[in-house]
């Protein structure tokens, strides 16, 4: 029998953690000044590291004994934190967490865009750092995930269970019992779902063996206290789904919009599958300030709607919009930005791929009388053409919202032949927005910036600067 060569085990002792670094991992040295990234620890912690990777420059692992607990701690307020892998910053206090953001955006603008602005706003925090996500996606399994502890006292793993990923484990799903994350029905709806799927005989799902009938559901809830659900089941149940739904609305009939979907494919993606209506609406409603936007079972929509309203704001101050702009609007999604801009501009020109969430932006543009906005779907790096600028004149203002890969290439070569005389760039990846600012510095300065917390616990962070020409 062949031997089996191991990796040598390496454990750091007593780092010192000084800082928090990109997705909230702590930060410390070890004897020889090498930096040593490690999970689930704050500044102030002093650690022993087991170490799971060992680059030449750093080391990444993960806290194996606590030789002093930072006095920035505090009392995490659920009672799945540690085991699920949300809100992993829920252990520091608010205002430290804003902090750390805060310093978080400036460090990696001197690194990466070897840039300041001229001007920083102070982090604008979230009033509510408690039920502030409108949209919750849950996952069925017919396999739990085990605490160490667990595993040690030989508990099974076999257990019909409604919750979250466990990172970086595919098959075993933390049972969830509260969730702090979104408002009620929220927490009323996975509960019953779980208990009634149980009750009908609706197997859970085991995604190893791609068998099992109950695999997600999607909760929706707004401001307006409209929700909607989205089921997906492996196989058409049809009598037994039409079961379950109807004991779903019978116990929670505030529910104002019922799908569900049949997902037979290996993996979870439901937004290509038809949604089949069940029951209610076919949309819910909210608002953002004074726009009313329609949102369907596909429809993307910024995720925390009350700091949605502020990130805008802050886009608002930054355009300074007189009424007499030309605005283009850069992966407008479902045009957000841009119709909660359009009352003050003379014209706005939202561009995004996703071909439906355009079919929203112009279904919400008619929906509130909005008559000054046009929406294209499309590659921005395709459409945003000579030709498209001349059919629409140059921008006076320009937003610009990309995903966290930042912009193409292409597009920071297209702004910096446009020359616009504004240019509002909002980004949840401050990373990529520094590497796509530093390349605009050719033709504009960075005059702004402001971070907004949309995701409070959680090391996301958004941050909008305003550059103009040079
Ligand atoms: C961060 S979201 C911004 C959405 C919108 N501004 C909002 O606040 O709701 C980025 C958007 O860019 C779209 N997108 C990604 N790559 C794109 C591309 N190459 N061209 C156009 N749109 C793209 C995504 O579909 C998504 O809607």
């Amino acid at each position: 029998m062949g031997r089996k060569r191991r990796k040598k085990r390496i454990v750091l002792e007593k780092i010192e953690i000084y800082g928090l670094a990109e997705k909230g991992r702590g930060v410390g040295r070890d004897e020889e000044g090498k930096i040593v990234f490690v999970e689930r620890v704050i500044p102030g912690d002093v650690v022993d590291v087991q170490v799971l990777k060992k680059k030449e420059s750093y080391f990444e692992g993960y806290p194996l004994t606590f030789h002093t607990y930072s006095d920035l701690r505090i009392e995490p307020f659920c009672e799945h934190f540690g085991v699920c892998g949300g809100c992993t910053l829920q252990f520091m206090a608010y205002e430290n967490q804003i902090s750390f953001k805060e310093d978080h955006v400036k460090q990696v603008f001197q690194r990466i865009g070897k840039i300041t602005a001229e001007e920083t706003l102070p982090i604008l925090p979230a009033e509510e750092t408690q039920f502030y996500r409108n949209k919750l996606e849950f996952t069925f399994s017919n396999k739990r995930w085990l605490t160490k502890e667990e595993i040690e006292q030989g508990v099974s793993n076999l257990d019909d269970v409604l919750g979250f990923h466990r990172r970086g484990a595919f098959d075993k799903i933390v049972d969830i019992n509260k969730c702090h994350l979104q408002t009620d029905p929220s927490n009323e709806i996975r509960l019953s779902a779980k208990e009634f799927a149980k009750e009908l005989g609706l197997s859970f799902f085991d995604v190893r063996g791609m068998e099992g009938i109950m695999r997600h559901i999607l909760v929706r809830t707004t401001t307006l206290n409209q929700s909607m659900i989205i089921i997906s089941f492996f196989k058409n149940e049809k009598e037994l789904i039409g079961q379950l739904l109807d004991k779903i609305l019978e116990k929670i009939p505030a529910i104002s919009s019922v799908f569900y979907c049949i997902n037979e494919k290996q993996n979870d993606f439901i937004l290509d599958l038809p949604m089949i209506h069940y029951a209610g609406q076919e949309w819910i409603e909210e608002k953002l300030r004074a726009v009313t936007f329609r949102i369907g079972p596909k429809s993307f929509f910024q995720t925390n709607t009350k700091q949605a309203v502020r990130l805008f704001e802050v886009v608002e101050k930054f355009a300074d919009l007189k009424g007499t702009e030309n605005v283009y609007d850069l992966y407008t999604g479902i045009g957000s930005i841009a119709l909660f801009l359009a009352e003050n501009c003379k014209q706005v020109v939202g561009i995004e791929e996703v071909a439906s969430a355009i079919d929203d932006a112009k279904l919400n543009c008619e929906l509130n009388g909005i008559e000054n906005a046009i929406f294209y779907a499309g590659d921005v790096k395709d459409i945003l053409s000579q030709e498209f600028i001349d059919k629409h004149d140059k921008p006076d203002v320009l937003i610009t919202d990309p995903p966290r890969a930042g912009m193409h290439p292409k597009v920071v070569k297209l702004l910096l032949e446009l020359k616009a005389p504004v240019l509002v760039y909002v980004s949840c990846n401050p990373a990529t927005q520094a590497r796509d600012i530093k390349l605009l510095s050719e033709v504009y300065k960075l005059d702004k910036m402001q971070a907004v917390d949309m995701f409070p616990h959680t090391h996301h962070i958004e941050n909008v600067a305003l550059l103009s020409l040079k």
